[in-house]
């Protein structure tokens, strides 16, 4: 879905001055607002990355713009001429002593912008679940409905998801921020952090990058920061640590304590955590966490459904009731059974088209004036398929899942 949004961009951009003229600095920064987020979507349609990157600095320096109009310092405002692809030198103030060099910052800023995305999966692309889907969805409607007068209901701020590899945390965690949206409905900033690949590369910065990252998704506000592999940063801290890992994680708890505090009403973080080891995490990051959300193997009646989403909903036939391949499919995980259905469907695709290869080296132009056919699958396809694939969390691994789950809520 290609949208052409540089047009809006440059009439939001110019309500913005027109206001900022009439001295309406509010009704600025939310035009200001809005052009950032439309930039947002602007910067996930950029065919090459130096676009990508480039749009989505311009989203963060509208961003600070319009925060400083809210809070009544515009000395800077004057570098708001939209329309061009300029990056202009706005800054976030860094905060506290701790504030990185300036060619530092400018790197770990480009860090952080880097882990910006627009999430693009919806609650119907993911099978199953259905009461944990209503349980987010609650939480996510009582923080952003209205308050009753005279009652203040805190703000969910902090969801971990645990359970086996491949049954749907990213998944849920992208829809999740699919579905926070702005006021101009336009879906949250998606920060997907995976902790090891940070770790590894920036390890000495990854203190700085975590009080970065929750600095930038204040200003994008609303913003979703995913924190994939949990258990690699907030291990138990007994376990061999390093100072560099202390840092990190009392960093961390900050952020996590700030959140409420320094939000101001108008500005909504979700932290979504997710981890396959949740008893390797630290108790003291643990109990930071209101909901603890158990992300099971798929039963029977989700598998049917999962195998749907990736059959059927694909434009494949099957001869074999959905019925019977959801028992066929005891023990897997949702990614299991994704590469099942990959697996089958290729395996019929190559059978009915033999002539493929030939095609190609004959040149493109033949490859491309062919029309690749299909069958419906067959008993035998899945069989075939069935043969490679084998689940990889156990019954007694499942059962620890569960046994923790308990644990935890005994609390
Ligand atoms: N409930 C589901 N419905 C549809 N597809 C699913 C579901 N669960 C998993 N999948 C498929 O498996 C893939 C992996 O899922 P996902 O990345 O959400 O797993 P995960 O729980 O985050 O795994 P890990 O713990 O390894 O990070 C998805 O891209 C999707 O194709
Ligand atoms: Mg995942």
């Amino acid at each position: 879905m290609e949208m052409d949004l540089h047009e809006p961009i440059k009439r939001t951009l110019a309500k913005a001055r027109q206001h900022f003229q009439a001295g309406e600095h509010d009704k600025a920064a939310s035009c200001y607002e809005k052009a950032a987020n439309l930039l947002g979507v602007y910067a996930e349609q950029a065919t090459s990355r130096e676009a990508e990157t480039r749009r989505k600095k311009m989203a963060l320096e509208y961003r600070e713009i319009a925060r400083r109009l809210r809070s009544g310092d515009t000395a800077d405002e004057r570098d708001s001429d939209g329309g061009a692809e300029r990056p202009a030198a706005a800054s976030r103030p860094a905060s506290g002593s701790g504030a990185p060099a300036p060619q530092a910052a400018g790197e770990i800023r480009s860090i952080v912008t880097d882990l910006m995305h627009q999430a693009n999966v919806t609650w119907d692309d993911i099978g199953g679940l259905d009461d944990t889907k209503d349980e987010i969805k609650f939480a996510l409607g009582m923080t952003l409905a209205k308050q009753p007068p005279g009652v203040r209901i805190a703000a969910w701020t902090k969801i971990l998801f645990f359970g086996p590899p491949g049954t749907g945390k990213t998944l849920l965690a992208a829809a999740t921020s699919r579905a926070v949206r702005s006021s101009e409905g336009v879906p949250s900033v998606f920060y997907n952090v995976k902790i090891s690949s940070v770790l590894s590369k920036y390890f000495g910065e990854s203190s700085k990058i975590v009080s970065e990252l929750y600095g930038t998704a204040r200003d994008t506000s609303p913003s979703v920061v995913f924190l994939d592999e949990f258990e690699a940063l907030c291990g138990k801290r007994d376990a061999g640590d390093t100072g560099a890992e202390r840092r990190i994680l009392s960093t961390l708890l900050a952020e996590l304590d700030g959140m409420d505090s320094k939000g101001r009403s108008d500005i909504y973080v979700l932290t979504i955590a997710a981890t396959n080891r949740p008893w390797d995490l630290d108790p003291a990051v643990l109990s930071r966490f209101e909901k603890k959300i158990l992300i099971p193997l798929p039963d029977e009646v989700t598998r049917e459904k999962i195998l749907r989403i990736h059959l059927e909903r694909k434009g494949f036939k099957t001869e074999v009731p959905y019925e019977d391949l959801a028992k066929a499919t005891e023990g897997f995980s949702g990614r299991e059974i994704e590469r099942f259905c990959k697996e089958v469907t290729t395996g019929m695709i190559e059978q009915m088209n033999h002539d493929i290869p030939g095609l190609v080296d004959k040149g493109l132009e033949h490859v491309k004036g062919y029309q690749l056919r299909v069958r419906e699958l067959t008993r035998e396809d899945f069989d075939a398929a069935g043969r490679l694939i084998h689940p990889q969390t156990t019954r007694e691994e499942m059962n620890k899942y569960l046994r923790w789950k308990e644990s935890v809520q005994e609390e």
